[in-house]
């Protein structure tokens, strides 16, 4: 059973400037509510127990939305306003969950993940990215069933724009399974339209093995100077690691742009 997610939230959010140069971008509302709840949510309902969180010093204000248990006290005792009573009881549920971590400089989502090394019990664990958001269906809940059947890793793929696979990890696929998944022959973190294998990109959802730790102690920085996760993959992949790509039948909604995050509430009013 996958029981455990990772969410690394260490990144500066620098395409979301100016809205992200006091604010996480991660709390920033979508519809009323912080991006990151879309993503809890997404765990608690794939049957996720525990969520450690990735931050930084200069995160902080995520640890702090959820321990500000002491602002909410006050304002219930003095008014017993239901919709702030039912909020409260949200974030306690949250919190129960969730554990902090930190990556206090910003050596790439590979480092991220190397931060939760002693916290992981199980063989396998769920990683989401939160500039991710997948509606209308849960993506993790899919990829935990097609991880229970293969016994594989999974990872959620998308088709993209041939002229953008630069901005992604991109994926040579080996064989089809079915029609939405099929096995990873190899990954290579946003390669130029040139060397890309495909238009398949990886989405940031993933079902990785515990070894991939080992992996990642002697992984060198490679593109833009970041320890990149993709490249631990591959890594895992050359030892017949099995890789299953998933792709998801939900909404995919870039949250990490300016333009993707203005065009998420538009589509999240919709449903
Ligand atoms: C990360 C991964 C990339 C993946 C993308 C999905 O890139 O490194 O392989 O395709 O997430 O959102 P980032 O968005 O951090 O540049």
């Amino acid at each position: 059973m996958i029981k455990q997610a990772i969410i690394p939230l260490a990144g500066l959010g620098t395409r979301l400037l100016p809205l992200t140069s006091v604010f996480a971008k991660e709390l920033l509302p979508i519809n009323g509510k912080p991006g990151i709840e879309y993503i809890l949510d997404e765990c608690i309902e794939a049957g996720i127990k525990e969520v450690i969180f990735i931050i930084s010093k200069k995160k902080l204000m995520i640890k702090k939305y959820f321990y500000n248990d002491a602002l909410y006290k006050n304002i219930i005792k003095r008014k017993k306003d239901p919709r702030i009573i039912k909020e409260y009881k949200k974030i306690l549920k949250y919190k129960k969950m969730i554990k902090f971590v930190f990556q206090d400089k910003p050596l790439g989502t590979g480092d991220a993940v190397l931060k939760t090394k002693k916290f992981i019990k199980d063989k396998y664990f769920l990683m989401l990215l939160p500039d991710d958001l997948i509606i209308k269906k849960n993506c993790s809940k899919s990829m935990i069933s097609i991880h229970k059947k293969f016994k594989s890793s999974v990872m959620a793929s998308m088709k993209v724009n041939k002229n953008e696979v630069s901005r992604w990890g991109i994926y040579n696929v080996k064989k089809k399974i079915d029609k939405i998944n099929f096995f990873i022959k190899s990954v290579v973190e946003k390669p130029t339209i040139k060397q890309a294998p495909s238009n398949n990109a990886v989405i940031g959802r993933y079902i990785l093995p515990k070894t991939i730790f080992a992996k990642l102690i002697n992984l060198k920085p490679s593109k833009g100077g970041e320890i990149h996760i993709t490249d631990a993959i591959q890594s895992l992949i050359n030892d017949n690691n099995k890789f299953v790509g998933h792709n998801f039948s939900g909404k995919y909604l870039d949250c990490g742009t300016m333009k993707g995050y203005i065009n998420s509430t538009l589509e999240i009013v919709k449903i």
